[in-house]
């Protein structure tokens, strides 16, 4: 008996999973509006606009709803999102993980204090691990919504430290408040060093 139950609970979140199968090729046409933000492979030239190349399906997905929902303010954005269907979110989001992300590198001066926060944390400012959840080469988790940070633009993932530490979450949900608890008792120079170590950060050849 239990094991059937156990089952169809597998069987609900496996079909959950694949309900929206994104199609690369065409979000890559999809994708012409991004470009000038993002890059032609989601590998944005610009500092202050996130990459998106590689980044985890789910994520990707996650973001742009939530964008499109005005749930996650980017008012750059507004006019580019409104129209998308949840197919054309699916398709954008399997073009962008498609591609690699091209990796960055971290400033030798705050390698080390970045490297502490990122896996160590900071137990008496009671900030957790960056390690356990997005992972030791930054690869973070899809199953769990942990995104991919590794190589992602020093400038861009301080701003949104700042943002999480101010006590805003891309989301009101259980996953969207988990880093404004992280980002809590970050200082700047923690944020500016972690933020230079994520762009450095890309998993060895
Ligand atoms: C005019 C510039 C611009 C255009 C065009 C644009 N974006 Fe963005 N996008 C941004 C900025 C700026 C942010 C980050 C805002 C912030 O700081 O939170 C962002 C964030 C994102 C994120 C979240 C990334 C992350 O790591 O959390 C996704 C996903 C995204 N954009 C997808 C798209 C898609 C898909 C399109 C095309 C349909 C698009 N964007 C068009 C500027 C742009
Ligand atoms: C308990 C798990 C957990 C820990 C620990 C954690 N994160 Fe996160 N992080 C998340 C989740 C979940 C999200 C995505 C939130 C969402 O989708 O709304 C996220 C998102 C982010 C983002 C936004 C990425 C993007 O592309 O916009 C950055 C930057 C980030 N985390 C940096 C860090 C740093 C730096 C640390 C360590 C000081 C850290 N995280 C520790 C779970 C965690």
């Amino acid at each position: 008996m239990r094991i059937s139950v156990l089952f169809s609970l597998l069987l609900v979140i496996a079909f959950n999973a694949n309900a929206l199968e994104g199609d690369a090729k065409a979000g890559q046409a999809k994708a012409a509006v991004c470009v000038g933000c993002h890059g032609a492979d989601g590998n944005s030239m610009v500092p202050m606009w996130p990459k998106l190349a590689g980044q985890h399906t789910e994520y990707l997905g996650r973001q742009i709803s939530l964008i499109k929902a005005g749930e996650r303010n980017v008012p750059e954005m507004t006019g580019f999102v409104a129209n998308l269907s949840d197919q054309d979110i699916a398709d954008l989001a399997a073009w962008f993980n498609s591609n690699a992300i091209q990796p960055g590198s971290a400033d030798e001066n705050l390698v080390v204090l970045g490297g502490r926060i990122y896996r160590s944390g900071d137990a008496d400012a009671g900030v957790a691990a960056c390690i356990a959840c997005h992972g030791p080469t930054g690869a973070g988790n899809p199953v769990s919504g942990y995104p991919a940070l590794a190589g992602q633009h020093a400038t861009y993932t301080a701003k949104a430290l700042k943002t999480f530490r101010s006590g805003h979450g891309f989301a009101k949900d259980d996953t969207g408040m988990i880093m404004p608890g992280v980002a809590k008792q970050l200082s700047d120079d923690a944020i500016a060093a972690v933020a230079s170590y994520i762009q450095g950060l890309h998993a060895a050849e």
